[in-house]
């Protein structure tokens, strides 16, 4: 069903996939995705270990919101298939054109997470990251989650930590720039994305406690919840202060 929400990931990531503006190369060359993966990971070097060590060796692992495709590289590199899907159509597009310039057999396709075209208990895994607090329902496409997931499939999930210190930075940046004057803290914040300042309709930002996001996956089994990414003012802090990182990092098993 379309929603505002809905609408507006569209026009956001149609104009701008994460990640593409770390890319100088023409789209869709082999150049343009080799700058995005080193980009991605330069700055968010925890990201790539964990993520390996999650993807279920020779499963068949669905990732949701896929965007440009870098993060799905990775598990089309382990999983024995793979399935994409991305509201965005460009989204879809750049890692569909990805698998095939890297000769994986995997499909991308524009869906919705909260309505997913998969049958039942298909997949050994799902993989998800910066995705389900974008849209209007981020229960709706958890039950998602556990119908196309077999019993045993596990899953991994990023979602923005409403404790971090990338948060606090927004909030106070809200305060002493006195845009709490002209605007509602839910239309500032979405201008965390690249580009959507410049929008008029401007994403849906959900941020998460860690109890928040264990609470959102209560049905599912051995939930564990960590926290990644100490950001501030763009740059990534020491290790120790973890705990205030901007990502919450869900995983656990149907
Ligand atoms: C911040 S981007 C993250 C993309 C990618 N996972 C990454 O980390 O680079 C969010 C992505 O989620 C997609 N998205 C938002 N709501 C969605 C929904 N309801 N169903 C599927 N994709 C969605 C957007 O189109 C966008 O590509």
């Amino acid at each position: 069903m379309e929603t505002e929400a809905r609408s507006a990931a569209r026009n956001q990531w149609s104009a701008n996939p994460a990640g593409t503006n770390h890319a100088a190369a023409p789209e869709g060359t082999p150049e343009f995705y080799e700058q995005m993966t080193r980009s991605r990971y330069a700055l968010q070097p925890w990201l790539p270990d964990l993520l390996r060590s999650w993807v279920p060796p020779g499963g068949r692992v669905l990732e949701i919101g896929c965007g440009a495709g870098t993060d799905h590289s990775v598990i089309a590199g382990i999983a024995g298939a793979t399935a994409a899907i991305d509201l965005a159509s460009h989204g879809a597009w750049l890692t569909q054109r990805r698998l095939e310039l890297e000769g994986r057999p995997g499909t991308a396709q524009v869906a919705d997470a909260e309505d997913m075209p998969f049958p039942d208990q298909s997949f050994d895994g799902v993989y998800s990251f910066g995705v389900l607090h974008h849209t209007d329902h981020p229960e709706r496409a958890v039950a998602e989650m556990w119908r196309v997931m077999r019993p045993g499939a596990t899953f991994m999930v990023a979602l923005y930590h409403k404790h971090s210190m990338f948060a606090a930075q927004k909030a106070v940046e809200y305060v002493v720039r006195l845009r709490w004057r002209s605007q509602k803290w839910r239309d500032f914040l979405p201008e965390l994305e690249y580009g959507a300042a410049n929008l008029e309709q401007r994403p849906l930002v959900l941020l998460y406690s860690r109890r928040d996001a264990r609470n959102l996956f209560s049905r599912f089994h051995d939930v564990r919840v960590r926290t990644e990414h100490p950001a501030l003012r763009g740059h990534l802090l020491p290790d120790g202060l973890r705990r205030f990182g901007w990502y919450v990092v869900v995983t656990g098993r149907r």
